[in-house]
């Protein structure tokens, strides 16, 4: 038996094996061990010419042979695989996919998210991938951004809470359980803020604005130990995220004691040079990007020369490699896999992969993400239902109602996954998507749900976009291929004749509309919000058949809706709702479960209202346009049930506080209808006078509370005043003393919310 060497010895530290290591490795093995390549185009020449440290969107096949490529090289040091499992492990075929973050996030749910981010985690460990590029922690801001659907909303506070849950999930109990995966907080910082929506561009962002709203959840889970941090496309102030020294360096990995790794975007080293024109070529990119403390460079196979020849010629020394390097060999030690790399284990991914307990949380996420927006009474369907032993609505009267379940999106799987899902783009093996069976439509959910002596008929009504070719022509001018652009459809008269002919034979008319992944994601920001193609004639012409119209909106972010859908009988909006999204919807319809999802991110009226977030800052000559409201149509927090909530009895206990002590409320809530409730009790904070121009409300806390009919709560509130903190003119994050009002109620509206006051010492 061979001697192992000191970097191969489970019993001595890490530290001590990491030096080892380093000590042996050649300058190529080095700044390859930095790289992270795309697996897709094969694995040999990354394993055997760029000696890469880590892969990503590798089919399973290329997973297995990057697994044996490096087994055999010289140092055998095993590979970080990597992949976008944003909601599920999307690439997989037949994984469990949940809903979109932005859907998650309508759940409000930390328990939900953590337990949906363990069914990911347990799924992708056992497929021989190690690391997930998820949680996004953005703020959505501006609703024609094409990633809105990739965040948690709009809220600093619900980030936060969501996505430490989602860390918690993915990373298990901790990087040794080997159904652990690394998590990701992206896009660090500052991305979301766009200019026009549009992807990747400048954001145009102050030190002090990033403290006050964009770096919180980053902070919270670089604290809680989120192993990982991918920095954005953007630049801000002219210098790219990648090499911004102040954030990497003196907020992350000084005041924030961050010792993960952090990880470039797509190229990101590449763009500085191609894109954004900052560097003359790769060899000061890769100084420079070294230099910023960047640990893995994502996708820019030029980096491998660059460094060398940087180091070459004086622009960087290897001691600077050095350091990156032993950040990644130390991931990789923590994980545990140089004694067992983790590869795919065939007979536990037929064991976990799709299994039905992971199918169960996705179901309950998917139930949870729906968010009721209107209902005259339509809903639940016929009054609403219980659920039969086989799910079906049972209806002892027999009675024969029809059903009309038209749109688009009634029978479209992908709308229904949403983006980085299948066959979304970002993957090639899974061309056609996941097998069509796994993912329950609308239609199949009405279908396999509704009660048996019903009708349920299906027309699609209209057709969304189609891609052509960009008429500027398929490349840029530095050879990059140009993205296909999206063409809206023409009104089609023959299917919305169809779709109307099935909603008169109808006592009511389901139309599922919304927008597809051709407008949706990464450089598919869109110029408008409204529904695109056919879809407007569509519900003007349902609306004016009579027959009650339930619109459901299967959409990746807010849309602005016509008349005819915000004036319907009721309106849900769904996100991108996963796998088990129509049986959910089906079930919300039929009154089997009880609507429970709250906005995450408000709905605009019009396109012009951008941006529609609730916390912004006052100050403005009035509250419209002089065309146009700047109310949004749906607010931040909003979201009925099939019952009626009261609020009253708002009490601070605490009227006078100093810091270190906690504001008491308490609050009674009272379900005053006939169904049961899943209540979210909301707690803003309106800081009366401040030093600085300040959001007049911020989420700071919410409690879920279930009610049954008739039932009253007095829930307990509770706000450490350590978080009732502003940021100041010098960009340091205070607690000012003086009043403060406590804002509880079931949406962000200033209608909807009790008033209590009190005062913190100074
Ligand atoms: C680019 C995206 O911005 C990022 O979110 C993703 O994780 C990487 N590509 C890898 O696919």
């Amino acid at each position: 038996m061979t001697a192992l060497l000191p970097y191969q010895d489970p019993s001595l530290e890490v530290p001590a094996r990491v030096a080892d290591l380093l000590a042996r490795m050649t300058l190529p093995e080095k700044v390859g061990q930095m790289l992270q390549l795309n697996a897709k185009d094969g694995v040999e020449p990354l394993v055997r010419d760029f000696h890469v440290g880590s892969i990503l969107h590798a089919s399973p096949d290329n997973v297995l042979q990057a697994h044996d490529l490096t087994d055999g090289t010289r140092l055998r040091i095993p590979l970080l695989v990597a992949e976008d499992c944003i909601h599920g492990h999307s690439f997989f075929e037949g994984a469990t996919i949940f809903p979109t973050q932005l859907g998650m996030a309508a759940t409000w749910d930390p328990d939900l998210l953590e337990r949906a981010a363990r069914a990911t985690a347990v799924e992708v460990a056992a497929t021989g991938i190690h690391w997930t590029f998820s949680p996004v922690l953005c703020i959505a801001r501006d609703l024609r951004w094409g990633r809105v659907d990739e965040t948690f909303g709009e809220d600093p506070f619900l980030i936060g809470e969501l996505a430490s849950a989602m860390v918690r999930g993915y990373q298990g109990d901790g990087l040794t359980d080997p159904t652990a995966i690394l998590a990701t907080a992206k896009h660090f910082a500052g991305y979301s803020e766009t200019q026009g929506g549009r992807d990747a561009s400048e954001a145009d962002i102050s030190r002090r604005k990033l403290r006050s709203w964009f770096l919180p959840p980053f902070e919270r889970v670089a604290r809680e130990g989120c192993r990982t941090f991918m920095l954005g496309y953007q630049s801000t102030d002219g210098v790219p995220i990648t090499v911004n020294h102040w954030l990497l360096n003196e907020v992350l990995r000084g005041e924030w004691g961050y010792t993960g790794t952090l990880v470039t975007d797509w190229d990101n080293v590449g763009r500085m040079v191609w894109e954004q024109r900052i560097e003359p070529d790769h060899t000061h990119a890769a100084a420079r990007a070294v230099r910023a403390g960047n640990d893995m460079v994502m996708t820019t196979p030029q980096f491998f020369a660059g460094a060398q020849d940087a180091v070459a010629r004086g622009l960087l020394a290897e001691s600077e490699i050095d350091a990156a390097v032993a950040h990644i060999l130390t991931l990789k030690l923590e994980l545990g896999l140089f004694e067992d790399p983790r590869r795919p284990e065939p007979a536990r991914q037929r064991a976990v992969v799709g299994a039905p307990e992971h199918t169960a949380v996705n179901l309950e996420t998917a139930r949870r993400s729906l968010v009721l927006l209107r209902n005259d009474g339509t809903l639940p369907l016929a009054g609403g239902f219980t659920a039969d032993a086989t799910g079906r609505a049972a209806d002892p009267t027999g009675h024969p109602y029809r059903v009309a379940v038209v749109g688009p999106n009634a029978d479209d799987q992908h709308a229904q996954l949403g983006d980085w899902a299948g066959a979304s783009g970002q993957a090639d093996w899974l061309p056609d998507g996941h097998p069509r069976h796994l993912t329950t439509t609308v239609l199949d959910g009405l279908r396999a749900h509704a009660p048996s002596s019903w009708t349920v008929t299906h027309a699609r009504g209209a057709d969304v976009v189609t891609v052509g070719p960009d008429p500027e022509g398929a490349f840029f001018p530095d050879g990059q291929p140009r993205p296909a652009v999206a063409v809206p459809c023409p009104p089609d008269e023959a299917l919305i004749a169809e779709a109307v002919r099935a909603a008169r034979d109808a006592d009511v008319v389901v139309a599922v509309v919304g927008d597809r992944i051709e407008l949706v994601g990464e450089g598919r920001s869109t110029a408008t919000l409204e529904l695109v193609g056919g879809q407007i004639a569509l519900l003007d012409a349902l609306a004016a058949t009579g027959t009650p119209m339930v619109v459901v909106l299967v959409a990746s972010k807010p849309l602005v809706l016509p008349p005819s859908a915000l004036e319907a009988a009721a309106l849900v909006w769904a996100a991108n709702p996963g796998m088990r999204g129509g049986q959910a919807i089906a079930e919300l319809l039929l009154g089997l479960v009880e609507p429970s999802g709250r906005l995450p991110i408000s709905f605009a009226r019009h396109v012009g209202q951008q941006p529609t977030y609730y916390n912004q800052l006052p100050g403005q000559h009035g509250t419209r346009y002089a065309d146009l409201t700047q109310d949004p149509a749906f607010a931040f927090g909003e979201g009925l049930s099939y019952t009626s909530v009261a609020y009253d009895d708002l009490v601070v206990s605490t009227p006078v506080v100093g810091r270190d002590d906690a504001v008491r409320a308490r609050v009674a809530v009272t379900n005053t209808g006939g169904r049961p409730v899943l209540e979210t009790v909301q707690v803003y904070l309106h800081d009366v006078v401040t030093s600085v121009t300040w959001a007049q409300k911020e989420l700071k806390a919410y409690r879920q509370v279930a009610l049954a009919p008739g039932e009253r709560r007095v829930v307990e509130l509770e706000l450490p005043v350590r978080d009732c903190t502003l940021v100041d003119a010098d960009a340091t994050r205070v607690v000012e003393p003086g009043e403060f009002e406590l804002l509880v109620g079931p949406s962000s509206r200033d209608r909807d919310l009790l008033h209590a006051t009190f005062a913190v010492r100074g």
